[in-house]
């Protein structure tokens, strides 16, 4: 233990003297409070820490005592459901023993100690317990098995005693190593360190958003990364959310990082009521919550990142498949910045620190698809909101975060004004997953790859042909031409927008997705030879076939895509008749 005094307070930094033994990152409890900090710089016996709760009313010469251990979480089972704060505090607990405000100095235990967890060895003495291999199961909840393995940071070694099937708490344990070392159903780990695995894999399994946009334009793979970066009120929330209720991971780590604190209670009143597709259950059931909202503590707001990416990490060793959302990575670049401001640090770009880059990098980089010890594959997917001052791109958040991520989800503030949401601009936006994921869509539908590309295609041409309507006019185009404006319309309304409000469109699967694009690509190309062959615009567009197309995404749910059936006739017969007429 090593004991320090207060000599200096500059907001969450403070420095403190008669350190010289201390580690560089380790936790402090600092004043009298005993407050969370974490030492980040260390000079001569001076160390400059880092406060994660408010200080508000701390002293100069209160006292600073460090055990020496790096800033961990807990991890075990129990975590799934929770609620927590940047440095893991459950926050349930904590509004329940002091009221809404958080009181600074309160100390909690991040899991239930004293719930009893059924478990059941599946070691027994005598055994070798190698990195990777399960000690025992614990079923934490009705669908979700928890393998307990020695901490991938405890010496591998021979089982002298192996508790049998029984239920126990956190702090019983349950196996002993010959070399004196006693197991736990749980562990700490240092939230700095990334947690270790065998291999990087391919990133050829798409991590399904139901989301049509995202899906079929611009598709991410479990594993990935991805930013969503839009100004204000354009549908960054929304579309984290819309990923966070329908995407097709086992698990959702939601950070809520820096954000209006009535956005986390949006998702603490909504995410208990709806209901995983897959299971029927709530989707509580698979979130994890992190909030560290914009009246919480800053610095404990730079830390909640890695506290999120910890605890990905602990349920992707296991092979499960773990999605990361991230509101806002530049409300967390704001707290850096603030946090540099005050250690007197040189500033880079729009006064943020030289380090953004690297700590982005470091963030985006604990995602991906791996061998766990294990030898199970498992993900971690992390899609960060990036909310550029005035929507503007060029800033270094947005500049930075494109280095590290490989889609991104430009939000629009047109198609935002205009109602079309998503707003998801089918310009500015990328993925370069797509190649990797072909294999997965064209075993969901082999016309993928070719009607993503021809929509894609026309959308381009109807934006060019934008400009010219701007100075033109219409009516002064040729039939293909305006052909091209409809059925860009049609992709635009059937297609791509999507309301999150609508219980049938809020969620499409796979093949839905593809039919309704692959039903527009048709009326298309049939429709422009009809008009090559004489026929007029007009013709075309008096179609009924049209209004059924565009409304399929709200009228035929996904469990009855047999429906598509009519839609399908409706178009062969209208389409057939004017092929018929003009001989086509
Ligand atoms: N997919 C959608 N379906 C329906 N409405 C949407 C959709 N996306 C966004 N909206 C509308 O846009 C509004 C703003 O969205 P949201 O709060 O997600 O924006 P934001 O970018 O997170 O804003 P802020 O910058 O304030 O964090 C929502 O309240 C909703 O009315
Ligand atoms: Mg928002």
């Amino acid at each position: 233990m090593v004991e320090g005094r207060i000599i200096r307070i500059n907001g969450p930094i403070i420095q403190a003297k008669g350190m010289a033994s201390a580690g560089l990152y380790d936790v402090v409890e600092a004043g009298d409070l005993g407050l969370v900090g974490e030492i980040i710089r260390l000079n001569g016996d001076i160390a400059t820490i880092q406060i994660y709760e408010d200080n508000t009313g701390m002293k100069v010469g209160e006292r600073v005592v460090s055990h020496g251990e790096p800033l961990s979480v807990l991890l075990g089972p129990g975590l799934i459901g929770r609620i927590y704060d940047g440095i893991q505090r459950p926050l349930e607990e904590l509004f329940e023993r002091t009221g809404f405000g958080i009181a600074p100095g309160v100390k909690t235990h991040p899991l239930d100690m004293e719930r009893k967890w059924p478990f059941k060895p599946l070691c027994k003495k005598g055994d070798k317990l190698e990195k990777g291999k399960p000690l025992g199961v614990v079923q934490e909840t009705e669908y979700l098995q928890h393998p307990i393995y020695l901490p991938p940071n405890k010496q591998e070694g021979v089982l002298v005693e192996v508790s049998p099937e029984g239920t126990y708490t956190l702090s019983e344990p349950i196996a002993r190593m010959e070399d004196g070392t006693e197991l736990f159903l749980c562990h700490s780990w240092p939230v700095r360190n990334p947690r270790p695995y065998q291999e990087r894999l391919g990133m050829e399994e798409p991590l399904l958003t139901g989301q049509r946009v995202i899906d079929v334009f611009f598709p991410i793979s479990k594993g990935g990364t991805a930013a969503i970066p839009g100004g204000f009120g354009t549908g960054k929330t929304m579309t984290q959310h819309a990923v966070a209720k329908w995407c097709d991971a086992d698990i959702i780590v939601y950070i809520g990082c820096g954000e209006r604190g009535n956005e986390m209670t949006d998702v603490l009143r909504e995410f208990p009521e709806i209901h995983d597709p897959r299971t029927g259950r709530s989707i509580m059931e698979r979130t994890i919550l992190i909030a560290n909202t914009s009246n919480m503590p800053v610095a404990a707001r730079e830390v909640s990142i890695y506290t999120g990416v910890t605890l990905a990490e602990y349920y992707r060793d296991m092979g499960y498949h773990v999605a990361i959302m991230a509101d806002s990575t530049s409300r967390w670049a704001e707290a850096l910045r603030e946090l540099s401001g005050r250690l007197e640090e040189m500033p880079a770009e729009e006064g943020f620190p030289a380090y953004l880059p690297t700590r982005l990098a470091e963030f985006y980089e604990r995602g991906g698809r791996v061998t766990t010890l294990e030898g199970k594959k498992g993900s971690i997917t992390i899609i960060g909101a990036v909310s550029p001052p005035g929507g503007d791109f060029s800033e270094p958040v947005t500049q930075h975060t494109k280095r590290f991520i490989r889609c991104f989800w430009a939000l629009d503030r047109d198609l935002a004004n205009a109602r079309h949401y998503p707003a998801i601009s089918w310009i500015d936006s990328y993925s370069e997953y797509g190649e990797e994921l072909k294999g997965f869509w064209e075993k969901v539908n082999a016309d993928w790859a070719t009607t993503r590309a021809e929509a894609m295609e026309l959308l381009k041409r109807e934006q060019r042909l934008a400009q010219i309507v701007k100075l033109i006019g219409p009516d002064a185009l040729p039939d293909t031409s305006r052909l091209v404006l409809l059925c860009a319309d049609m992709i635009k309304n059937g297609f791509l927008q999507q309301n999150a409000f609508d219980p049938v469109d809020m969620y499409s699967v796979p093949e839905k997705q593809v039919i309704i694009l692959r039903l527009i690509m048709d009326f298309y190309n049939r429709a422009l030879r009809i008009i090559r062959a004489g026929a007029p615009l007009l013709k075309l567009r008096s179609l009924s076939v049209i209004e059924r197309i565009v409304r399929m995404k709200s009228q035929i749910p996904n469990e009855k895509l047999e429906l598509v059936q009519e839609v399908k006739s409706l178009l062969d017969r209208e389409l057939g008749d004017l092929e018929k007429e003009y001989k086509v």
